[in-house]
């Protein structure tokens, strides 16, 4: 199960990032899990640059999500939704349009946290919103952590029992969607 981890948010002190890498720990033994590094490279999506030759960031990207079996994307909420800067991943994946695309059928699951008591929710729901119309198989999480910075220490571990069982939950349902929906 080649797993690949994307974070919304590009500050170094991520709490998102932090999410995703303590769920990549609650992977089953034997897969591979890639945190997506080049987020802030990612052109803004241009139908004009959308070609046969697209920007190397773009096929880089499109070749990554080609080669998961799964994603797992972990985004912040900004003024009540996601984050511009992961809103190209969703646009440059779902191009070409319909199974051509990178995203077309491929497992995601969407956590989100923040820092309110909230936890990212409406960023959570508009991203597997977009991730959905892009044709991704949005499966069936709904984890928005909330006060996350009293949940992850100054070292970016999560330190709260709760949440990591909830995130085991939720790694778990991404691997059984995505093994049942290699074997149909
Ligand atoms: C925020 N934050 C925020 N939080 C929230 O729950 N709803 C919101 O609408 C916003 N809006 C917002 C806008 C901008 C520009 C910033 C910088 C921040 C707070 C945000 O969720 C919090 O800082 C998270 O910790 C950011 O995630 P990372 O970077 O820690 O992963």
């Amino acid at each position: 199960m080649r797993v690949l981890g994307i974070s919304g948010s590009l500050r170094d002190g991520s709490y998102n990032t932090a999410v995703l890498l303590a769920a990549a720990k609650l992977l089953p033994e034997g897969s591979e899990f890639e945190l997506y590094g080049e987020l802030e490279s990612l052109p803004p999506y241009n139908q004009d640059r959308d070609t046969d030759d697209p920007p190397a960031a773009v096929a880089d990207l499109r070749r990554l999500i080609a080669g998961a079996d799964a994603l797992l994307i972990a985004t912040p909420e900004y003024n009540g939704t996601i984050p511009g800067q992961l809103k190209q991943v969703v646009d440059w994946g779902s191009r070409p349009y319909g199974e051509a695309a990178a995203l077309f059928g491929k497992p995601v699951a969407v956590l989100s946290a923040s820092v309110t008591d909230y936890g990212a929710v409406w960023a959570n729901d508009h991203l597997r919103r977009a991730l959905g119309i892009a044709g991704a198989r949005v499966v069936d999480v709904e984890l928005a952590i909330s006060r996350v910075g009293e949940r992850v220490n100054a070292a970016g571990e999560l330190i709260d029992p709760e949440t990591t069982g909830l995130l085991t939950e939720a790694v778990t349902t991404l691997v059984h969607s995505s093994q049942a929906l290699a074997r149909a």
